[in-house]
């Protein structure tokens, strides 16, 4: 064991890179403000901080720092790489410069950046009160999606058709932003894809593209995604060239770029941009499920300044996975049954329950609050999707009215 690694977040969607890490024969360090967060355990040292507080992660760091030099550090599925990019420089380890993260983060000034480098954007407007945001509808017109600037997860994201919808999804959208900025843009219609990349010396190569569904409007709730994308090889293509553009604009030269993409008529549409691996279970498990790569183990390496293994990103087969996350109705949980029959069904790659009796279910606004999430695979699309969608049925959440 000789490279040690700071692994920013513990929580499920870095407990796989924590385990990726550790299988790597690494050493590894972890920041969580949970500290009962799944990663830990694997851990070789941990610090309950909160990976937003950037003073806090950086002096957690150092004194981790102290216990055994840092080689790297990096995170995996969420939204923490302006954490990371500054523990990289206070460090002085490879990453990206924490301007360019904050590029990748904040709503606002992604969109500027890419409209400065001349890169598609939907019309947008950036406001911090209502009044304004009712003049920028105006201008912009209905439908319009509001959105924080600095939020993950869909909160306070909402479809807008008319003055009343704004008025009411004011409040939502203001409370989720910690630093008041909201963008209004115009609402694109079309397919949306999750794309995922990994960028090493400004060469950018492309890792999966994943079909995402996206539901219940006004909110935008991803009841799943799937791999490989149904759409047709011309159209991926450009979305590959759309990342290529986004990912020059803002200038990120290494590590892993995730995009959410809609493909319009006028062509592909980055919704955002973020410089981080995927979450959803995407790039810890329907991409090695469905490819037999591992991106994570890619970041990884970038992450300690080790040149990129491209077997890593190179597919071992094409096969297929799908993600699809369970959603009974809101209530409160009055009995949980067949989960271990979903689990023991063939091809089902994990299924995560994020509820127990007792908990309450409120209606979905966001991509928080699920019941779970079910993981299956097969050799082709139909069959993953399938497998996937019989273990969802195989589970009975009963709920009552509050
Ligand atoms: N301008 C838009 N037009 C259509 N749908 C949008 C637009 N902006 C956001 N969405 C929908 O809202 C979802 C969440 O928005 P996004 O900008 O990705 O924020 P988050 O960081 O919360 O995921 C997207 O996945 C997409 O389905
Ligand atoms: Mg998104």
């Amino acid at each position: 064991m000789n490279k040690t690694i700071l692994c920013v977040g513990a929580g499920i969607f870095q407990y796989y890179a924590i385990k990726k890490a550790k299988e790597s024969g690494l050493r590894v360090f972890a920041i969580d403000k949970d500290e009962h967060a799944p990663g830990i355990a694997l851990c070789d040292n941990f610090m309950p901080v909160s990976t937003k507080d950037i003073d806090a992660a950086i002096k957690a760091a150092k004194s981790l720092n102290k216990i055994h030099k840092i080689n790297g550090v990096m995170t995996c599925g969420t939204d923490v790489s302006y954490t990371v990019a500054h523990i990289a420089k206070a460090l002085n380890l490879p990453g990206i410069p924490p301007e360019t993260a904050l590029k990748a983060t904040n709503k606002g000034i992604m969109r500027e950046a890419l409209k400065k480098g001349r890169v598609t954007v939907p019309e947008f407007s950036i406001i911090n009160n209502l009044k304004d945001a009712i003049s920028a509808a105006k201008k912009l017109k209905y439908p319009l999606v509001i959105k924080p600037v600095d939020n993950m997860g869909a909160r306070g994201v909402r479809k807008l058709s008319c003055d009343k919808d704004l008025i009411v999804a004011w409040d939502e959208a203001f409370k989720y932003s910690t630093c008041k900025n909201i963008i209004i843009e115009k609402f694109v219609d079309g397919h949306e894809i999750s794309l995922e990349t990994i960028v090493e010396n400004g060469k950018v190569h492309l890792v999966t593209i994943a079909d995402r569904i996206i539901a219940s409007s006004p909110y935008f709730i991803e009841r799943g995604h799937t791999i490989p994308s149904i759409r047709p090889v011309n159209e991926l293509k450009a979305a590959f060239q759309m990342a290529i553009k986004g990912i020059k604009a803002l200038n990120i030269t290494r590590g892993p770029v995730k995009f959410d993409m809609k493909l319009s008529s006028h062509g592909p549409i980055i919704g955002e941009m973020t410089a981080r691996s995927s979450g959803g279970f995407h790039s810890q498990l329907t991409e090695p499920l469905a490819t037999g790569m591992s991106s994570i183990k890619a970041v990884i390496d970038l992450a300690l300044g080790f040149p990129l293994d491209i077997s890593d990103i190179t597919p071992k087969f094409l096969h297929a996975a799908a993600e699809r996350s369970i959603y009974p109705k809101p209530g409160v949980v009055t009995s949980i049954k067949g989960v271990e029959k979903a689990r023991a069904m063939k091809n089902i790659a994990g299924i995560f329950l994020n509820v127990r009796e007792g908990d309450t279910l409120f209606p979905l606004k966001s991509n928080i609050g699920k019941a779970g999430h079910v993981v299956g695979f097969g050799n082709t699309r139909k069959e993953a999707i399938k497998t996937t969608l019989n273990a969802v049925k195989a589970i009975h959440i009963k709920t009552a009215e509050k």
